[in-house]
């Protein structure tokens, strides 16, 4: 269809894709299989009935459930790269041209898995698929905000020679939101601006209040903000954030399979636009809420139809909010 030419066309950035949420049951499966794994009967019994169990999430913290333990089969450094890569490979197909990816670290070394093997197998998928495909590449580490700040710490100041190489540019903070306000967390920023991250995001405004993200913001700093949905519940916050530039990480098919809206036709999209928020639209965990990034681009453009002016505008505003050189953003462009 013309749609789906144009939009797959459309040079596109995903800034908030879980590389541990592409990780599809076929691959799950077979990794179990190659490291002699038993999985858990109750949860991972066929494909088709885990499927159908992904497509029936209650809430965020029922899909970290299965999130968190199907991660478990990601044991040596290949297997982070064969992650990477065939993110990288299925994307390419979309018409991704940019795409800096989140991984959790300390779900990995909390499992006895060492720093360096999640990070080197997953620049070393990200290289590959950076040359095969062209898809330029960053790393951001996530701190899980179901653990304790201490956790947290530890794990932004065992990143820092990968900061100082440039392997992983920037920290986030992802998983459970329920009863875990920003502030609780403001130390954590505090230690990564000292060990030198040069980029800061954060999930917040998922399934928590306008005001968190408020306090994203103002309180803490930041000035990206994944998902967020929830500040359009405050049009003078939507001001202010329009005028401050801070940049959204919208994810409108995560949103849907977890209940935070009961259709696309819900996102705020339209209101962000009318007020001037700049916002990519990203996967979040493609393996999980049924689509890659060109299935959400053709969900939002299923329930608004925007005009070709509005999806070159938002497509740019995904490569001017992207963290890569000038000269990068004008050869995406
Ligand atoms: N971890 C992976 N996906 C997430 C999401 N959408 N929200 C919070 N934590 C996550
Ligand atoms: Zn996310």
């Amino acid at each position: 269809e013309a749609a789906t030419a144009f939009l797959r066309a459309l040079p596109k950035c995903e800034h908030h894709l879980h590389i541990e949420g592409s990780l599809e049951p076929q691959m799950l499966f077979e990794l179990a299989d190659k490291h002699g794994m038993k999985l858990d009967e109750a949860m991972y019994s066929t494909i088709p009935a885990l499927e159908e169990r992904y497509r029936n999430f209650a809430n965020l913290d029922d899909f970290l459930a299965y999130f968190n333990k199907a991660m478990d089969v990601l044991i040596d450094e290949s297997d982070f790269a064969a992650l990477a890569h065939a993110y990288l490979k299925r994307v390419h197909s979309d018409g991704l041209v940019h795409a800096e990816v989140f991984f959790d670290p300390q779900a990995h070394t909390g499992r006895g898995i060492a720093l360096d093997v999640v990070v080197r197998g997953l620049k070393k998928g990200l290289a590959q698929g950076e040359e095969e495909f062209g898809i330029t590449t960053e790393l951001i580490m996530c701190f899980v905000k179901h653990l304790s700040v201490e956790s947290a710490q530890q794990a932004v100041v065992e990143m820092q020679p990968y900061v100082a190489s440039g392997d992983v540019i920037g920290l986030g903070a992802d998983s459970s939101e329920k009863d875990n306000p920003p502030s609780k967390f403001a130390s954590v920023y505090d230690t990564a601006r000292e060990v030198g991250f040069p980029r800061l995001t954060m999930h917040s405004g998922e399934e928590g209040p306008a005001s968190w993200v408020r306090q994203t913001v103002f309180d803490l700093g930041i000035n990206r903000v994944d998902h967020g949905v929830h500040a359009a519940d405050d049009d003078e916050l939507l001001d202010e954030l329009a005028a401050r530039g801070t940049f959204f990480t919208l994810c409108p098919l995560s949103n849907v399979r977890l209940r935070v809206h009961t259709s696309v036709s819900e996102s705020p999209i339209p209101k962000f636009l009318e007020k001037g928020i700049k916002f990519s639209l990203n996967s979040d965990d493609p393996a999980y809420f049924g689509g890659y990034v060109l299935d959400n681009y053709l969900a939002v453009h299923d329930a608004f139809g925007f005009d070709k002016a509005t999806w070159r505008r938002i497509a740019q505003n995904g490569i001017d909010g992207s963290w890569c050189s000038d000269e990068r953003k004008a050869a995406m462009s």
